[in-house]
């Protein structure tokens, strides 16, 4: 893949950010996803690549566009997979909460896990940890594990976990090995990336999310220098039969970032809709908007934080009224 590739895919994640971002608060959700999804697809039209979508917004009959299998792109430069996430948090804008992020992963053709749209169980953490955790073993040893690659004591460990009826059993444990926990309404691809970036406070993932973010996560954990593993989650035997149709017969398998994310390269970009702990989001004043993104790329292993002026006066496209 192209080093420009990366500051081409920016202009992707703005654009999605920026138009959703006007349905902050409104309580909106489906709204905003539409608007973000087609800012998003309008832009990759310019993007040289010719990329094929492998997590999108549903299958090709259910999704209008940024369905798996839709090609994007002009049509040159590097046959590529594309992971996209056009709105991640979709509640969070509607209600106007942290962390909701615009977010997309590109990898050389075939390297993307096809992830269905199912549960996943995950366990993230940044680059001190990687090789120590283990989704097999239980959130005791794994606090434990973090505890003591980080150099401090599980009452100093925080982990992440999305506030859900499910993770109970989890959240019983991590407060009984006395670790702190950071309860989030929504968003696990940020909460993944978070893992690795020690100011954010947060030092390992647990739990179980969308298996889609989950790819999404891999990639940027992949340029990130972490780990993610994953375990799917069938819940019906339709579920249970599209795993087998991805090549996964024993849904016990633990998948490696690697299984999510492989080849030697990836590029992850995401900007933020709202206010997150890694990303500010979008704010507006008359015909200016500013916006923040992260762009990484796995080979090189560089980091950007981009500030983005916008003068919306020059982009009549992305003035959204809700
Ligand atoms: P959406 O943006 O599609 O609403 O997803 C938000 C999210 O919180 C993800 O970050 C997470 O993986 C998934 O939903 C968790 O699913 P559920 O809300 O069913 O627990």
């Amino acid at each position: 893949m192209e080093r420009s590739l990366s500051m081409e895919l920016v202009r992707v994640t703005e654009a999605a950010a920026l138009s959703s971002s006007r349905w902050m608060g409104r309580g909106k959700k489906d709204e905003a996803d539409d608007a973000a999804t087609s800012a998003m697809r309008d832009v990759f039209d310019t993007i040289p690549m010719k990329g094929t979508v492998v997590i999108g917004e549903g299958e090709m009959d259910e999704a209008p566009m940024l369905y798996i299998g839709e090609t994007l792109g002009n049509g040159f430069g590097p046959r590529v997979d594309v992971a996209v996430d056009p709105l991640e948090g979709t509640n969070i804008v509607a209600q106007g909460t942290w962390n909701a992020l615009a977010v997309l992963a590109v990898a050389d053709h075939g390297k993307l896990l096809h992830a269905p749209d199912m549960y996943m169980d995950k366990i993230a953490v940044g680059p001190d940890c990687v090789g120590k955790v283990d989704i097999n073993k239980s959130v005791t040893e794994n606090l434990e594990a973090v505890a003591k690659a980080k150099n401090k004591d599980v009452e100093d460990v925080v982990a992440i976990v999305l506030n859900r009826e499910r993770h109970q059993g989890i959240i019983d444990e991590i407060r009984a090995a006395g670790a702190r926990i950071k309860l989030i309404s929504d968003g696990d691809v940020a909460a993944a990336i978070n893992t690795a970036f020690d100011h954010t406070g947060v030092d390992i993932l647990l739990g179980s999310g969308g298996a889609p973010e989950g790819v999404l996560a891999a990639a940027a954990l992949k340029c990130l220098g972490g780990e993610i593993q994953g375990k799917l989650l069938p819940e019906n035997e339709e579920q249970e039969a599209r795993c087998r149709d991805m090549g996964i017969e024993d849904t016990s398998k633990v998948l490696s970032l690697e299984d999510m994310c492989g080849g030697d390269d990836a590029i992850f970009a995401a900007t933020g809709v709202t206010d997150g702990e890694l990303l500010k989001g979008v704010q507006f004043k008359g015909m200016k908007a500013t916006t923040q993104t992260v762009v990484m790329r796995a080979k090189s292993g560089t980091v950007r934080f981009i500030d983005g002026n916008h003068s919306l006066k020059k982009k009549p496209n992305l003035v959204i009224k809700p």
